[in-house]
């Protein structure tokens, strides 16, 4: 190997090059003869380069060549040369060159392949995972990986320049569930105890600002035992980031410059200095999510004051018992079938809409669904909307929440059946003033709408027990392209505050105690105010990317089972290790059952 090691790449040979004695070291992505002539496309990271084996070649290297099997680890030896006229290739950074071999060294060979090593490949997901090595070698997953380091790379650039220290919290700590359910890892020396896997750093980082580092930031990998659907996995990355002496709006202003850098550095994309915001209120009563992908209009139209003066139970009902009537103006689908609207009602109803009504607005006036009721209000109903012939009105009658949230899954539907977002443009979108409390209907009690270190908003915090659903937090949530990226609040720092909102969830003290009785232990030393955020990475890369799922930017992800088909992971384990943890399996439900 030591005399045919590399002397260029396959993605740097240019027609400067020619006439030169060069060594190349990559893979087999082709090999054609024609006509007695093989042509090899050797492949590595960096690009691929033809190299030519002609008819003058020695019957050794035309031997050697023709047992050249996809994926063989190989070295050739050549000189750089001239395409001719009609194989020039302009697409390829490569093009206007050959090599002529005169050596090659197989390195490595290559079993028949499960699929093809190629840019888009049409192999199931499991097998791509299953061979995630090869799956890795192609260029479309190349590039995803090289950007997920771009992006990781300029986020560190960005904020050390502006004087954060990138600090290690642990990964083996106390059970302290943020949200999701804890992984657990049961100690040996210990027994009987277990460490968590932290679902984020937050307590450390927020020690971390009691400790003084009043800029902190990590790229830190988190774990949380839920479900892994498309842009959840069960370990992720965030880019955590906390910082002491700041109100939201400082937090705000740094990450619209994070992101601005990144963008900037790793897809040469200029990103608005500032992105528009929402309150979570005006973003559900507008768009019916807490989300909303502003790439597309479709908003929410108000219809209480016509409902009122209408003759339609069902709408006339639901505003007179408080509810709303809310309304979306899908433009120019009065074309859509009623199989089309009812597979949009099923939607609906998954979001615990009771039905939804329709009318088309027609040369002439309304047509179809509920029309008969709306004749007399025809011409009111189309100037308020703004709606025109060839329009489709779509309207659910619930109360608030759920007319907003039905429809705004009908909204998310219409966007994707319609593609009506442009792949090509990043729209952020920050969602402030969220609720610090939801009710839990449940449980019959209020419950922390994030987490129970958020600082009310001041104007709240004399009066948050009169109504605590009333009460507005410090939290914002940062949104892509209809992507929940990045989440972070200003924390409660007062040990009075946090233990009225303790109270107000039914937390006790001796439970606050022992579940973070660290964390407020350290609050009784003088910390400082203190408040950060965290975008996911891998969310960010997925959609810089494009790609749909954050599967396909995570070098070696889960499966939507939870399983690295790779490793094949989670296994078993040898039960002499499970008795050293002290530990026993439960029997299975079924055989319980027996
Ligand atoms: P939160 O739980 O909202 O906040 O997470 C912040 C961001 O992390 C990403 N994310 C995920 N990505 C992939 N798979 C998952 N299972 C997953 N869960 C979350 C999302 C999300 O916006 N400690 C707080 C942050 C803070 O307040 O500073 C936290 O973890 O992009
Ligand atoms: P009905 O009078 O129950 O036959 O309903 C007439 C139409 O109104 C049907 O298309 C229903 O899907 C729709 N509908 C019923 N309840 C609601 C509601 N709460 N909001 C919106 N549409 C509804």
């Amino acid at each position: 190997m030591e005399t045919m090691k590399r002397t260029v790449t396959c993605g740097e040979l240019t027609k400067e090059h020619i006439g030169r004695s060069v060594i190349l070291n990559g893979w087999v992505h082709r090999n054609r003869n024609h006509g007695g002539i093989h042509f090899i496309n050797l492949r590595d990271r960096y690009g691929i380069t033809q190299v030519v084996i002609d008819e003058d070649a020695s019957e050794e290297l035309k031997e050697l060549t023709k047992g050249l099997k996809f994926e063989y680890c190989i070295a050739v030896k050549g000189i750089v040369k001239e395409r001719p006229e009609s194989m020039v290739n302009p697409d390829m950074a490569t093009g206007s060159i050959e090599i002529a071999a005169e050596e090659i060294l197989i390195l490595s060979r290559c079993e028949v392949l499960p699929f093809m090593v190629d840019e888009k490949s049409d192999a199931k997901e499991d097998l791509r995972l299953r061979y995630r090595y090869l799956d890795l070698r192609s260029f479309g997953m190349q590039r995803k990986i090289a950007l997920r380091h771009e992006v990781a790379f300029a986020t560190r650039e960005y904020l050390i320049s502006r004087g954060f220290y990138e600090i290690e919290t642990p990964t083996l700590i106390k059970s302290t569930p943020e949200g999701a359910r804890d992984f657990l890892v049961p100690s040996r020396i210990n027994a009987g105890k277990v460490f968590a896997l932290p679902q984020s750093p937050q307590l450390f980082k927020q020690i971390l600002m009691v400790s003084g580092f009043d800029k902190y930031f990590q790229i830190a990998r988190c774990y949380r035992d839920e479900d892994a659907r498309g842009d959840r996995q069960l370990e992720f990355t965030q880019i955590d980031i906390e910082m002491s002496f700041v109100s939201a709006e400082d937090v705000y202003s740094l990450t619209e410059e994070l992101m601005g850098y990144i963008f900037r550095k790793s897809l040469q994309f200029e990103l608005p200095a500032k992105f528009q915001r929402l309150t979570y209120r005006e973003a559900m009563n507008r768009y019916g999510s807490d989300k909303p992908d502003l790439r597309f209009d479709l908003e929410f139209k108000d219809f209480n004051e016509i409902a009122k003066k209408s003759d339609f139970g069902v709408f006339k009902g639901a505003v007179e018992q408080g509810g709303s009537v809310k309304t979306l103006v899908v433009p120019g689908c009065a074309g859509y079938s009623r199989k089309q609207i009812s597979d949009l009602e099923e939607t609906a109803k998954i979001y615990g809409a009771k039905g939804l009504a329709w009318m088309k607005v027609a040369d002439g006036g309304l047509e179809g669904g509920i029309s008969k009721f709306f004749h007399p209000l025809a011409s009111e109903i189309t100037d308020t909307l703004g709606a025109k012939p060839g329009d489709l009105l779509l309207f659910v009658a619930d109360t608030w929440s759920t007319a907003c949230t039905s429809l705004g899954a009908i909204r998310n539907r219409l966007g994707k059946d319609l593609e009506l977002a442009d792949p090509n443009r990043f729209e952020f979108l920050w969602i402030v003033d969220y609720p610090l409390f939801k009710w839990d209907n449940d449980e019959k009690k209020w419950a922390p709408a994030h987490h129970m270190f958020t600082m009310p908003q001041d104007r709240f915090i004399d009066s948050m027990e009169d109504n605590p659903g009333e009460v507005i937090g410090n939290l914002y949530d940062l949104v892509l392209n209809g992507n929940e990226i990045a989440s972070g609040s200003i924390r409660c720092h007062d040990p009075e505050i946090q233990k009225r909102i303790f109270r107000i969830v039914g937390f006790s003290e001796e439970e606050a105690e022992k579940r973070f009785g660290f964390l407020l232990e350290s609050f009784r030393y003088g910390p400082p105010p203190h408040g950060g955020i965290a975008p996911g990475l891998d969310r960010l890369v997925m959609i810089m990317t494009g790609e749909s799922t954050i599967r396909e930017v995570i070098p070696f992800p889960k499966n939507t089972m939870g399983i690295s088909p790779m490793d094949n992971s989670p296994s078993n384990v040898d039960p002499l290790l499970i008795k050293d943890l002290g530990l026993s399996w439960l029997p299975k439900e079924k055989e319980q059952e027996k």
